[in-house]
């Protein structure tokens, strides 16, 4: 076992800090008032390379491996997690799926901008009655011969409005239930596509999150990613590594609260002394660095494994499940160590609270992670 970075990957986990701690920090609370999409930090982020770090450089991506972006994640996490996200659902959803299972015309086509940051993606999978049973999708994209027609309702879709290029999960075959499901390419600006109004969130509120209609709307064939029907099994496996970004997420939100933590905890004084010093906080940091530890571990063996391309589903469950748990745990536990300062907004901790909630929700909450989990250690 070897617990060492390379000095790419800490290269890489320094930019993502730097930019975090230099720019991010700068308007992330005015953004979480005002709801306003991070447009020029995507771009920023965009030009680091991160929006695509993960795909391959013949594909106009960063070629990095998943260990660094667990480490990015957690960096851009610390600081704001509507950036994080985005990068997440473009990196992990939109361009691992198109790059592991789409054709050499999809990748020339679609990957490459996404991979660039030029285009930003979006993964259509949840709606108003299919989101932890993500089976029963109501949204249906019947065979036209040259092209799908698809109708339906969307909910809770990341970028939404700042994504172009959609990955819509739709329904083709009803009686083949599952089987009958396909995965396919829009783009966003096709005829009969509208948008509901931007969610007014309880966190992560610089995302940009909407429902989104499609109504007779015309998508070729070639659009189509894989055989017919693989459109289910296209997204349980996609998430499978999308749930590596959340889980990464999940621990920056932690590890933020944290660092937040420990530095008031040395500061703030009462009964004659720091904070810190009095069993009543030390202990609570002390729990808060174990899970954070913890929750770290499990990020990196989920991304470990699928750098060796070994099976990693059931891993990237575990750091999910963990990491969102403990996020909310850390976080909450970060507000009571500054007390009435925590419940402020100037001191960040709350909004990471209100962060922290979302990746127990969002890309399978924990208990689907949890029949992820239950259902391999059963088999
Ligand atoms: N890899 C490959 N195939 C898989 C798979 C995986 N990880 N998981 C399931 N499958 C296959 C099964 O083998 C089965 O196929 P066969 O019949 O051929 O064997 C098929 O898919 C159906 O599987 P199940 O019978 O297990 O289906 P289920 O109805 O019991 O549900 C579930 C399984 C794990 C609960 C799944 O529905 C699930 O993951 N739900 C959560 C959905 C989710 O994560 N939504 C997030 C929305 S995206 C988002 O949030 C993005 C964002 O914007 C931030």
């Amino acid at each position: 076992m070897n617990f060492e970075f390379s000095e790419e990957q800490l290269m890489i986990q320094q930019a993502a800090r730097d930019y975090a701690q230099r720019e991010l920090i700068k308007d992330v609370l005015e953004r979480d008032a005002s709801g306003e999409f991070p447009t020029h930090h995507i771009k920023n982020l965009a030009d680091l390379g991160f929006l695509g770090m993960l795909v391959d450089t013949k594909y106009d991506g960063g070629g990095m491996d998943t260990v660094s972006y667990v480490l990015a994640m957690e960096e851009i996490s610390k600081v704001d997690s509507s950036c994080a996200v985005v990068m997440s659902v473009n990196n992990s959803l939109v361009c691992y799926g198109i790059e592991k299972y789409g054709s050499e015309e999809q990748k020339e086509k679609f990957l490459k901008p996404l991979a660039r940051g030029e285009k930003i993606g979006a993964f259509l999978l949840s709606e108003p009655e299919a989101g932890s049973d993500a089976t029963s999708q109501r949204t249906t994209a019947i065979d036209k011969g040259d092209h799908y027609l698809v109708n339906g309702t969307k909910n809770w879709i990341t970028n939404a409005n700042s994504g172009s290029t959609y990955l819509v999960i739709a329904q083709t075959d009803a009686a083949k239930g599952h089987k009958g499901i396909n995965c396919l390419i829009v783009d966003k600006n096709s005829p009969g596509i509208t948008l509901g109004p931007h969610e007014d969130k309880m966190g992560m509120r610089s995302s940009d999150t909407h429902s989104v209609m499609f109504n007779d709307v015309k998508v070729p064939k070639e659009n189509r990613i894989g055989e017919d029907g693989f459109g289910f099994k296209f997204a349980m496996k996609t998430l499978e590594g999308g749930r590596i970004g959340i889980a990464s997420q999940a621990l920056g939100i932690a590890s933020g609260a944290f660092e937040r933590s420990v530095q008031y905890a040395k500061e703030r004084k009462a009964f004659g002394k720091e904070i810190g010093y009095h069993q009543a906080v030390a202990f609570k940091l002390a729990d808060m660095a174990v899970k954070i530890e913890n929750a770290r571990n499990l990020c990196l063996k989920a991304a470990w494994l699928k750098d060796q391309g070994k099976p990693y589903g059931t891993a990237s469950a575990m750091a999910k499940q963990y990491a969102a748990d403990i996020a909310m745990e850390v976080t909450t536990e970060a507000v009571q160590i500054h007390g009435g300062y925590g419940y402020v907004k100037e001191y960040h901790v709350e909004r990471l609270m209100r962060e922290a909630k979302l990746t127990q929700i969002y890309e399978g909450t924990s208990e689907i992670q949890k029949i992820v989990i239950s259902r391999d250690v059963l088999s």
